[in-house]
């Protein structure tokens, strides 16, 4: 059935690859991002995430159904401006929070990481329910996020779902300020110059996920029916092990001659905070997750087509 969706931060990462499945599966798809946006077909607004009343604005207008709530400062950037990373990923979600609350609208979707998880937190196959001291402070603001989506759950019945996303890797939308960016740079640069200085060591893994599986997943979480989703404040989801030296090994085997150097940075001892491997039984069994994208594949397809 059609609805009528909205995507805040539909110009980012994730955003932009959302709103075209969303579209391709026959929602009729707002857009709204702090950046302007040149394709004039699109039904798009300049919004700013913590203005709440422009939100209700674009609801109102629109009759929204359901919002993707996908604009945040990501982890990296956050160490910088921690203020700012934690008024925009908290207003911005209480803002949508509330008005699934006045029942404005029916149902909303945001994104955790990994990041809540710190480096006390078992390392491989973490579970669930875990020790979650998040050492950033974009992994903060997330883990406060989730337990404001279990509050308002819990007390005013509000239908908000969200996934702790692994890195997510793509190439058709640049991510910025993330510390699993390195993860796509080294394929731009694989085809630019045949060199990579990564910022993360070698053998640093995190699990991370081809961008189809992410969207995938959203849409699968969002569409489970009410009675299956047993979990609000976050869903574990587990990636592939990737780390900078199973890259380089990977892409050599199609471009023989790159090689990647190590200039490591503040990036480093977050990306080490992070769990390695992830427990996802609840999101296989609850919705269905699965991962299509192996990592070969995956590195196939980045190197076709990222530019
Ligand atoms: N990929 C994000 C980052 O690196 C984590 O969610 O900040």
């Amino acid at each position: 059935m059609q609805k009528s969706v909205l995507v805040i931060g539909s110009e980012g990462q994730i955003g932009t690859e959302l709103c075209d499945a969303l579209g391709v599966q026959g929602n009729r798809v707002i857009r709204a991002d702090i950046r302007l946006q040149t394709d004039e077909a699109k039904l798009h607004y300049q919004l700013d995430a913590t203005d709440k009343e422009a939100i209700e604005r674009i609801v109102e207008e629109h009759d929204i159904e359901v919002v993707y709530l996908m604009a945040a400062m990501l982890s990296a950037t956050a160490e910088k401006h921690p203020q700012k990373a934690w008024e925009l990923n908290m207003q911005s979600l209480l803002h949508v929070l509330d008005l699934a609350k006045e029942k404005k609208i029916k149902k909303l979707f945001w994104p955790s990481s990994i990041a809540i998880f710190g480096p006390d937190t078992p390392k491989k196959n973490t579970p669930q329910e875990t020790v979650i001291h998040p050492s950033t402070v974009y992994g903060i603001s997330k883990r406060a996020g989730e337990m404001w989506c279990a509050y308002y759950h819990s007390v005013f019945g509000v239908d908000v779902r969200s996934l702790r996303y692994p890195g997510i890797i793509s190439y058709k939308t640049a991510p910025g300020g993330g510390t699993t960016d390195y993860a796509i740079e080294i394929f731009k640069s694989a085809k630019g110059q045949g060199r990579y200085t990564s910022f993360i060591e070698a053998q640093t893994i995190t699990p991370m996920i081809y961008m189809s599986d992410a969207i995938t997943a959203t849409i699968a979480l969002m569409e489970a029916p009410v009675e299956s989703i047993t979990v609000r404040t976050s869903y574990n989801l587990d990636g592939l092990a990737v780390s900078p030296q199973k890259l380089e090994e990977e892409i050599k085997r199609h471009l023989p001659d790159f090689k990647v150097d190590y200039a490591t940075d503040y990036r480093q001892a977050i990306a080490a905070s992070w769990p390695e491997s992830i427990n996802d039984e609840l999101a296989r069994s609850d919705w269905g997750y699965t991962i299509y994208t192996d990592f070969q594949r995956l590195v196939q397809e980045m190197l076709t087509h990222i530019e």
